[in-house]
């Protein structure tokens, strides 16, 4: 059997510059890139779509089993329709956050995920990459900074995209996001033992992304 394609795994909680520096470092390196929290953000808006309520479990996994989504480099599209930014609102966080805790969702998501893994290689951006999607991976970065800056990340982006936001309330739900995603009983956010962690709070994107690159072809 032929060795499956190398996966950098890249945990941590929300607005940790996960995302900007996974995807960096799947540019750099040409690996595909796998946004898993798209898909719990996807599951969600796909329920609210349809007036599911977020805790029937039985009904969620079976949407999640069947999403129609598609992701090319820059779109990601619900039910052919284009939800780049929209599954970025705020609603769609918290949303995306009771469908994540519940075990029936997060195991109809595992084969979509690790369908990613392609050569020449995968770059995963989550909570569980490390722990239970990609356990064998090359490479697990444990990427943090603290609540504040990630606050600060969260509302230039919005603004930036021309959305309303407020720092204090931005602030609170961060806060209560990484509480839900950390003491979930499915797959809490966790540090895995053998997770490099590295804090990015005052550090460029830049130089977190040469330290992964580094890490990585360290291996
Ligand atoms: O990374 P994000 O903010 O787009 O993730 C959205 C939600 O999904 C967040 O509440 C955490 C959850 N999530 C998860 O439980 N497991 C993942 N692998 C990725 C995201």
């Amino acid at each position: 059997m032929s060795n499956p394609a190398p996966v950098i795994a890249i945990d941590g909680p929300s607005a940790s510059g996960k995302g900007t520096v996974a995807h960096k470092v799947a540019e750099a390196l040409g690996f595909h890139f796998l946004d898993s929290g798209a898909l719990y953000r996807l599951v969600a808006m796909a329920a609210m779509n349809r007036g599911i309520e977020l805790d029937d479990a039985p009904a969620l996994a079976a949407l999640a089993l069947d999403l129609d989504a598609r992701f090319d480099s820059s779109t990601i599209k619900l039910d052919g329709h284009d939800v780049t930014d929209a599954i970025r609102e705020e609603r769609v966080s918290g949303a995306a956050s009771k469908v994540a805790a519940l075990q029936p969702v997060r195991d109809a998501l595992l084969a979509r995920q690790r369908a990613f893994r392609e050569a020449p290689g995968l770059v995963a951006d989550g909570r569980d990459m490390g722990s239970v999607v990609f356990p064998d991976a090359t490479l697990k970065i444990f990427l943090t900074a603290d609540a504040a800056e990630r606050a600060r990340r969260r509302y230039k982006q919005l603004i930036e995209k021309g959305m309303s936001a407020r720092m204090d309330v931005l602030l609170q739900e961060i806060r209560d996001r990484d509480a839900r995603d950390s003491k979930r009983a499915a797959a809490p956010l966790q540090k895995c033992a053998d997770a490099v962690e590295l804090d990015t709070t005052g550090i460029p994107v830049d130089a977190a992304v040469a330290q992964v690159l580094a890490l990585y072809r360290g291996k």
